[in-house]
């Protein structure tokens, strides 16, 4: 089921924290492309929007391990990937599927 998340898209290169559903997740616009995920970051569990975005993927803050933003995966081999969700854009409007 699509959620309305937010009324516009963040600013470009920036992450937008929210809780939708009970669930924490971000908003990123990278590179002109939208990004939902969730705010956690698999290793040990602190907030990605704490890190910061580098290429196409969120940098966590604590060990500096990355995930891509389209697919999750993980830098590190051993690392369970980042939990990703479908977003879209509509009337300027933000919608997300979690
Ligand atoms: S807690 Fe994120 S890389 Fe270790």
């Amino acid at each position: 089921m699509w959620i309305k998340a937010l009324d516009q898209a963040p600013k470009e290169g920036t992450m937008a924290a929210l809780e939708v559903e009970g669930r924490k997740i971000f908003v990123t616009l990278n590179n002109g492309q939208l990004y939902c995920a969730e705010n956690r970051c698999p290793h040990e569990e602190i907030e990605l929007t704490l890190g910061c975005l580098k290429g196409n993927s969120v940098v966590c803050s604590l060990h500096g391990f990355s995930f891509d933003l389209a697919t999750g995966n993980s830098s590190e081999e051993g690392v369970d990937n980042m939990l990703t969700f479908p977003i879209k854009q509509k009337n300027n409007k933000i919608y997300i599927e979690v």
